[in-house]
């Protein structure tokens, strides 16, 4: 049944309300958490929510919430997961999984031992000329892949005065800019290609200080009023942990190469993979086409059919719940981006070509 699965809401922020949004519409929302109550209630109120809890224990000793969906800063991903395991629930996550593959790799084992399902959010796999490229790439017409490149890069960060929030700290975020937008194409290149198997990858700070600001405005709150002046920006600043551009060279078990270049300071979005006897181009501005060219012809873009169905980052992940079924993008795949962002740490660590751990 469409409203059977009862979901619990951790983290009332920003890309809490796409959350919010999309739950609504394909379960049933019972409670929410978040650090501050009135953040919660706030959420709650907005998307009629019935139960605000005090804590994230509070939520998860609710016997009316069968799942959980965690939209908090990166450093609680696995700790609020494995509470939510050990409390019987399903749980959904915001990417990246965990702040390192151990982690990822204790989250999976622990739903797998538990039996439970889980989820990652991983919008790529949502647009219809990609799912066709998928398709196109499993069923062989185009031959083997010699090549993946994508960019995944948002530019909200470019100005230097925009506050030091947690997503510039290592502690709460981890990586920067792969962590947070790397990671996109990484799941992009394993769901299109296959496993990647070594990694050589560049991590770089452009912008090592910005302003310390103690306003606790959720991420899209914070930009706007950024965006239109309303900030009293200190002079004070404070020291920036991580990397605002990430470039991966990438090998791939079955031969294919790729790349991937993730930023905070720019803004792009494509993704070609080229193969034998076609390539491929997309790009999420402009209507997201998918473009191909197979020989000296122009690039023409394909006929993407049109869909029944109106998935949501959460579609699988329910089903999932509802048909008793593990289909992908699970806490798995969470996991094997992990390995590959922690291969990519590695080889800018050491300038080497690094082996990407294997599930
Ligand atoms: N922003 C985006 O466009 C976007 C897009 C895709 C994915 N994501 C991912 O979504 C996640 C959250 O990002 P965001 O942009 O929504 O961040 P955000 O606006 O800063 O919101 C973070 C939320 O986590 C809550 N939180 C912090 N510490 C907590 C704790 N100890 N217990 C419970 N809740 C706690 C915050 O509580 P308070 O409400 O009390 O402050 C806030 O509600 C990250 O994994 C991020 O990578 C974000």
């Amino acid at each position: 049944m469409k409203d059977s699965v009862r979901i619990g809401m951790i983290g009332a922020g920003h890309i809490a309300h796409s959350h919010a949004e999309a739950w609504r519409k394909e379960a049933s929302l019972t409670a929410v958490a978040s650090r501050r109550i009135e953040s919660a209630r706030s959420l709650a109120d907005r998307y009629g929510i019935p139960h605000v809890c005090r804590d994230v224990d509070e939520l998860l000793n609710r016997s009316d919430v069968d799942a959980v969906g965690i939209t908090t800063p990166h450093h609680l991903h696995h700790p609020i997961a494995l509470a939510a395991l050990n409390a019987g629930k399903s749980v959904f996550s915001e990417k990246p999984l965990a702040m390192n593959g151990s982690q990822a790799r204790e989250m999976w084992l622990a739903a797998r031992r538990y039996g439970a399902k889980t989820g990652i959010q991983s919008g790529l796999r949502l647009f219809s000329a990609l799912r066709l490229l998928s398709r196109l790439l499993r069923d062989g017409t185009a031959g083997r892949v010699h090549t993946f490149d994508a960019h995944w890069s948002f530019d909200w960060a470019r100005q230097p005065d925009f506050p030091l929030t947690w997503r510039f700290r290592r502690a709460e975020a981890g990586t920067g800019a792969l962590g947070d937008l790397g990671v996109y194409m990484i799941d992009a290149a394993r769901w299109l290609v296959g496993e990647i198997s070594q990694v050589n990858a560049e991590l770089a700070l452009y912008v090592t200080h910005r302003p310390l600001l103690t306003a606790e405005d959720h991420f899209g709150e914070l930009r706007r009023k950024h965006r239109e002046g309303e900030l009293d920006i200190p002079r004070e600043t404070g020291q920036v942990e991580n990397d605002d551009v990430c470039q991966l060279m990438l090998r791939f078990e079955n031969g294919a190469r790729g790349s991937i270049r993730a930023s905070r300071l720019h803004q792009e979005h494509t993704l070609r993979v080229d193969c034998e006897r076609t390539s491929y181009f997309w790009q999420m501005e402009g209507g997201g086409d998918l473009m191909e060219r197979a020989s000296d012809d122009k690039y023409m873009p394909v006929w993407v059919p049109a869909t029944s169905h109106d998935d949501s980052i959460v579609t699988t992940f329910l089903d999932n719940i509802r048909q008793d079924r593990d289909e992908a993008p699970t806490f798995r795949d969470g996991l094997a981006a992990q390995l590959v962002i922690d291969a990519a740490v590695e080889s800018n660590d050491t300038g080497r070509w690094v082996e990407v751990e294997r599930i």
